[in-house]
Parts: C-alpha cells; sequence; structure tokens
C-alpha cells in the first residue's frame, strides 16, 4: 500500500514545459462538440463529447407527476437521473443506482430547480435522463451543460442556459478541465456551474484544497471558460432550429395565413329525395 501511494505522489501531472499529460496549458480546456435533437422520442434531447466524455441527455415533460403523491400542487419537479452506463469507466461499473449518483442527480435537480420556471407547471413534473456512456472526469459538468440544451430543446420555460465546467489544482498548479489521471492524482476539483450571463452559481463543490488565492483565480478561470461553453450551447441551438436563407427559399410557399384560403370541406352527406324515395 505505501509502495502505491509512493507511485502515486511521484506521478508528474505537468513537464519542465509546464504541459499537462495530453499537452494542454492550465488554462486550456479539452474539445467539446454538442448535438441537439439526438432523440426522437424524448421531448428534448442532446449529446455532448467532451474530451474522453461522452454524454446523453433526454428530458420529458412537463408531464403529470408520478406516483401522484409527489405532485407539489404550487409548482412542477425538477428531477434529474444522473447514471453511469457499466461499460463507462475502465472497471466495469455496477449497474443501478450508487452513493455517488444519488448524490449528482440531486445537485443536478437542485441546479435546474432554480432556473426552470416550474410555477407554471404545478403537479407536474419535469424529468432529465443523463446518461454517461464513457467517462473521463467531469461527467457532470458535461451532463449539466447537455441537459441544459436539452431542456431549451423541449421548449421547457427557463430563466437562461445553465453551463458548467470544473476546474482544479494539479502538482500545485490551478488548471482547467481536469481529465482522470489529473482528477485522481491532482490535489483538488471544483465543479461549477452558472448562469453564464448574470454569473449566478448553481452548483460548486469541491474536492480538495485550495487556499484563498488559489480559489479565486480558479473561480475566475472558470467562470471565463463557463463563458464560452455558453456560446457553444446557442451555436448548437441554433444549428439545430435557425433556418438559413436556402433553406428558408426551398420551403413550399405559402400564403401568410389570413390571405389563405378557407380550407376546402368535404361535401355535406346528399339529402334524401322529398318523396322519401332512397336513391340506389
Ligand atoms: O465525473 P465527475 O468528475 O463529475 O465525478 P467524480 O466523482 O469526480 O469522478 C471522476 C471520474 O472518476 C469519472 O468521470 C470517471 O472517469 C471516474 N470514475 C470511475 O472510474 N468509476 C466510478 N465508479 C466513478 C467514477
Amino acid at each position: 500500500m505505501e509502495d502505491v501511494e509512493h507511485i502515486e505522489k511521484k506521478m508528474k501531472l505537468i513537464d519542465e514545459n509546464g504541459l499537462r499529460l495530453d499537452g494542454r496549458k492550465p488554462e486550456d480546456m479539452r474539445p467539446i462538440r454538442m448535438e441537439v435533437g439526438v432523440l426522437k422520442r424524448a421531448d428534448g434531447s442532446a449529446y455532448i463529447e467532451w474530451g474522453g466524455n461522452k454524454v446523453l441527455a433526454a428530458v420529458y415533460g412537463p408531464r403529470e407527476a408520478h406516483p401522484r403523491h409527489l405532485q407539489d400542487p404550487t409548482k412542477a419537479l425538477v428531477q434529474c437521473r444522473y447514471n453511469m452506463a457499466p461499460f463507462s469507466v475502465t472497471e466495469r461499473k455496477r449497474p443501478g443506482p450508487d452513493r455517488r449518483s444519488v448524490e449528482i442527480s440531486k445537485v443536478i435537480s437542485e441546479a435546474f430547480d432554480s432556473v426552470v420556471f416550474s410555477e407554471q407547471f404545478p403537479r407536474a413534473s419535469v424529468d432529465i435522463f443523463i446518461e454517461i456512456l464513457q467517462a473521463d472526469a467531469g461527467t457532470r459538468c458535461a451532463g449539466l451543460t447537455a441537459a441544459s440544451i436539452a431542456l431549451a430543446d423541449a421548449g421547457i420555460p427557463m430563466r437562461d442556459l445553465v453551463a458548467s465546467c470544473a476546474v482544479g489544482k494539479i502538482d500545485g498548479v490551478v488548471c482547467l478541465d481536469l481529465r482522470k489521471e489529473e482528477d485522481n492524482y491532482g490535489d483538488a476539483d471544483m465543479p461549477v456551474a452558472m448562469i453564464p450571463r448574470t454569473g449566478e452559481v448553481l452548483l460548486l463543490q469541491m474536492d480538495g484544497h485550495l487556499t484563498l488565492d488559489e480559489f479565486d483565480k480558479a473561480f475566475g478561470m472558470v467562470k471565463d471558460a463557463i463563458g464560452g461553453i455558453y456560446e457553444m450551447q446557442k451555436d448548437a441551438l441554433r444549428k439545430r432550429y435557425a433556418v438559413t436563407a436556402e433553406e428558408f427559399s426551398d420551403l413550399p410557399e405559402q400564403a401568410p395565413p389570413e390571405r389563405r384560403a378557407p380550407p376546402e370541406r368535404e361535401a355535406p352527406p346528399e339529402m334524401p329525395p322529398e318523396d322519401g324515395e332512397v336513391p340506389q
């Protein structure tokens, strides 16, 4: 055991040029790609690839909350289920909820509860499913970011999008968006979710320790990163819903509603002749 600890402590996460294991500088994020509307059956959905993370988010609702005793007559429930697929990690993950996934589901539900206009849907629920297909640290941030655009895709009224990213400390250096080895062998990891437009913090967790100065630096870094992610989210939504000028001109021509001819009605059934003779 002592030997393992010795090896772990010796693992260098930043080289002599100040670069990380994957060649990133401390303030660099991993590549991110996101897409909206990837599932047909859900009301809203999104897929995100973030470094080695692959995450699907699906949203249903607002729909009648079940079981009924959970219904709140004043507002909708915002419920999230975060789940890691057994094949998402190196060691097969036992299927089903565990303490970690229950905790992550709870903090994500609470983050969205404060942005969704839940008072508009009493007795209803908005259900968010986050499926981690492949994990490489930062999955709750990737899940939150994907779920936010899936909620928008489902047309759920919200104050704004929520974006998320983690920041941490490795080999004594504050670094953005840790990957798994950095998360495992680093000194601290701090996932943050915000409403980027207002700067309101909806989630902030901390694993490890940061000094006050390190915290200030880390928070500044993650805030900027979250601003960039917000732009990517809006781009992904635009890609899904925007219509280009060419596409618009290809659309079948439609007169504005007030000039449209009334819809053709089926001719009413013919009246039988007056003398009561039924036509053959
Ligand atoms: O994923 P996130 O950083 O939000 O949460 P974490 O609890 O800090 O987990 C960090 C990483 O550890 C995950 O992203 C997985 O790559 C890995 N992990 C694992 O290999 N097996 C688990 N049962 C849980 C996490």
